[in-house]
């Protein structure tokens, strides 16, 4: 047991998957998992155990934001020595080609600051997805047909941002699109010798000002799971 995770240590899987919300982690293992158990409750942040194609799998809820990620991928790395950690969310494109429900596997992710940015001082550190992962994750996404992009994402402090100048600065320097939770779990996967990656539907675009509907959030949120599962077991 940890201050933000009630479980015990062997609840825990070596991979685990992380949706920011809590209730897209009961719905992924409710449809993904069998034999799926809550071993996580704590402020609602819930986290189930199972298994996909006979391998034992997490899905842990992180929270909006690099703070709140940081507070679930450090004791789930730290205390409970978990190896792999995948962050499935949704994301904002931020170029013409990026399509709404189009997947993004981020290659690097690039920030203002993370929680980890004191640490740094003056270096700018390159948050970086471990390319085992990232390289099974491209295959399984092409095999099943998805329209992938695979490059550097922004991991951006606010939603409702008051820079636009940031936005169009990383989007002249080509990145795909914008989150919040991938470059704090990049750095710590780095720190503690992890593997970590980040796929991501685009649920919106910053361009076109388009929203995938709710109807149709599932079957797009679907393809980023398998294609993270496939990578993690492949
Ligand atoms: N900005 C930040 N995070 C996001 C967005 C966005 O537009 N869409 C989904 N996550």
């Amino acid at each position: 047991m940890t201050i933000h995770i009630g479980a015990n240590k062997d609840d825990i899987a070596d991979v685990v998957l992380m949706p920011g919300d809590p209730y897209r982690a009961k719905w992924a293992a409710e449809t993904f998992l069998t034999g799926a158990k809550c071993i996580n409750e704590v402020r609602g942040m819930l986290g189930f155990t199972g298994d996909w194609n006979g391998h034992r799998v997490t899905i842990q809820g992180s929270g909006m934001g690099m703070p709140s990620m940081s507070i679930y991928a450090n004791e789930l790395i730290k205390d409970f020595d978990v190896q792999t950690l995948i962050r499935i969310g949704s994301c904002g494109g931020m170029q013409g080609h990026v399509k709404v429900r189009d997947v993004i596997l981020a290659q690097t992710a690039s920030t203002v600051a993370t929680p980890s940015s004191t640490i740094f001082k003056e270096l700018n550190f390159a948050p970086t997805a471990d390319f085992g992962l990232l390289h099974k994750a491209f295959h399984a996404a092409e095999k099943m047909d998805v329209d992938v992009h695979v490059g550097g994402i922004y991991s951006s402090d606010t939603f409702y941002d008051e820079r636009p100048d940031l936005n169009k600065e990383m989007q002249r320097h080509g990145i795909l699109g914008v989150e919040m939770e991938a470059a704090e779990l990049y750095t710590l996967a780095a720190r503690y010798g992890r593997r970590a990656l980040g796929v991501m539907t685009v649920s919106d675009h910053l361009l076109t000002g388009e929203a995938l509907p709710a109807d149709q959030r599932e079957r797009s949120f679907g393809d980023m799971i398998d294609i993270a599962l496939s990578a993690a077991f492949a």
